[in-house]
């Protein structure tokens, strides 16, 4: 069983789109281990974008990110890293597959609707930068 971090951005949120990237992943057979909505501060989204720092997109993503509350979920499943990045689609949206969470809900590269872990590694990291550790629960 696995952990996985997921990022529901400002874009989706506005849209009212955490209902349907919610039930997707339950759909899917995911299960929600820690969920909440926040605003994030500008350090918050710079050290989680850390290793972007040198792109040049890095302020703008920065600034988008903190321009509306945000929900931040820890997933838990079977092969749950590459499961929910299946469910979310290329980064950019144009090269998305049709049903996916990207190519339904992404206004763009930036406002790519959804954040997930590209490792298990990464999702370790990632989820111990949001969460501590008695907000995970175990759901299996
Ligand atoms: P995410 O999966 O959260 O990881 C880094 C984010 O940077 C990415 O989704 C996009 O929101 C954003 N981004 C903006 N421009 C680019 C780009 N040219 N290439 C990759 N990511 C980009």
């Amino acid at each position: 069983m696995e952990r996985t971090f997921s990022i529901i951005k400002p874009n989706a949120v506005a849209d009212n789109n955490i209902g349907n990237v919610i039930a997707r992943f339950e759909k899917e057979g995911l299960r929600i281990a820690a969920l909440k909505l926040t605003h994030l501060s500008k350090e918050k989204a710079e050290g989680f974008y850390i290793e972007h720092k040198e792109r040049p997109f890095f302020g703008s993503l920065v600034g988008f990110m903190t321009e509306g509350p945000v929900v931040l979920m820890v997933l838990e499943g079977e092969n749950a890293v590459e499961k929910n990045r299946k469910i979310m689609g290329a980064t950019n949206p144009a090269q998305a597959e049709e049903g996916t969470l990207r190519k339904l809900y992404a206004k763009s590269i930036e406002a790519n609707a959804v954040h997930g872990s590209d490792s298990l590694a990464s999702a370790e990291r990632e989820i111990n930068y949001f969460f501590d550790k008695n907000e995970v629960k175990a759901r299996f």
